[in-house]
């Protein structure tokens, strides 16, 4: 009996398959309403209170509230990123009324039935900027050939390396220090996904594995700053403005299992056709 429990100790604790599902059709549908609803004039405080109001709702608990890591200032305080224009990655929610034409970028984390899920779409409001629009496909189609590696066997590095192929022939540069990441009973887990890498190299993914795939592209420069006025938003260096997409997928012996697939999306992988 000793024996079975250390043996199931040391196992990876891996949902089976349809495990993971609320956590991500949640995620999905919050991200499906918010981009829905927001719209020139939200405050990003507004964002933030919808979507908490969301997870009380639905008995979620959010990942981010008193998330704490080492790139980031304090206790993270909401439970959304909304990262605008030159704002990238870990937008800190703060008093700022959205205008006409912005983009922005909702990246949501939330634990549902023990499991988690982690997402991000970029959306524009109001009259879009071309610019933006393609941005935001560009980011999308790199990060459905990241995706596209994703199966029991190939390795972190498969995906990196496709993920980084994809961005430099669309005339992206890549950061190598923020990337993808496992997913579990956590937000952050191991593996580290990086957005480039050599095919082959690193960890190796298996079956029922969750894990993340979140490139984020800006048309100028891949380096980062952080906004010094709240100590987490990462600023695209030289102002101009980012795009992030982010799924979280489940590995299987074929193709992932996208866990936070949003049903009104026109087709699950609609940035390839
Ligand atoms: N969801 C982000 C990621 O993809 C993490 C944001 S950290 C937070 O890894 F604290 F800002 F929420
Ligand atoms: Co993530």
């Amino acid at each position: 009996m000793i024996l079975g429990r250390r043996r199931r100790a040391a196992e990876p604790d891996l949902p089976t398959l349809d495990q993971a599902r609320p956590a991500g059709d949640f995620v999905a549908s919050v991200l499906s309403h918010l981009r829905e609803v927001v719209d020139v004039g939200w405050n990003l405080l507004e964002v933030d209170a919808e979507a908490h109001r969301l997870i009380r709702e639905a008995g979620a608990t959010s990942c981010y509230i008193d998330y704490h890591p080492v790139f980031g200032a304090s206790p993270f305080g909401y439970v959304i990123c909304t990262s605008v224009n030159e704002g990238v990655l870990h937008g800190r929610p703060h008093d700022r009324v959205l205008a006409d034409g912005d983009l922005l970028s909702l990246d949501f984390a939330v634990e549902v039935e023990g499991w988690v899920a982690d997402s991000c779409l970029s959306i524009t409001v109001g009259t879009p900027r071309s610019e933006d629009q393609q941005l935001i496909r560009d980011t999308e189609q790199v990060m459905w050939a990241g995706i596209d590696q994703v199966r029991a066997g190939a390795t972190v590095g498969d995906i990196g390396h496709a993920v980084m192929n994809q961005a430099h022939s669309l005339g992206y540069l890549i950061n190598d220090r923020f990337g993808g990441h496992g997913v579990g009973r956590t937000m952050h887990e191991a593996p580290f996904v990086p957005n480039h890498g050599t095919p082959g190299g690193g960890a190796e993914l298996v079956a029922g594995q969750l894990i993340t795939v979140e490139p984020f592209l800006i048309p100028t420069t891949a380096d980062l700053v952080v906004d010094e006025t709240d100590g987490w938003t990462q600023l695209a260096v030289d102002g101009s403005r980012g795009a992030h997409a982010e799924h979280t997928l489940q590995v299987t012996d074929g193709d992932p299992i996208i866990l936070t697939a949003r049903s009104d999306d026109p087709s699950p992988r609609s940035s390839q056709v």
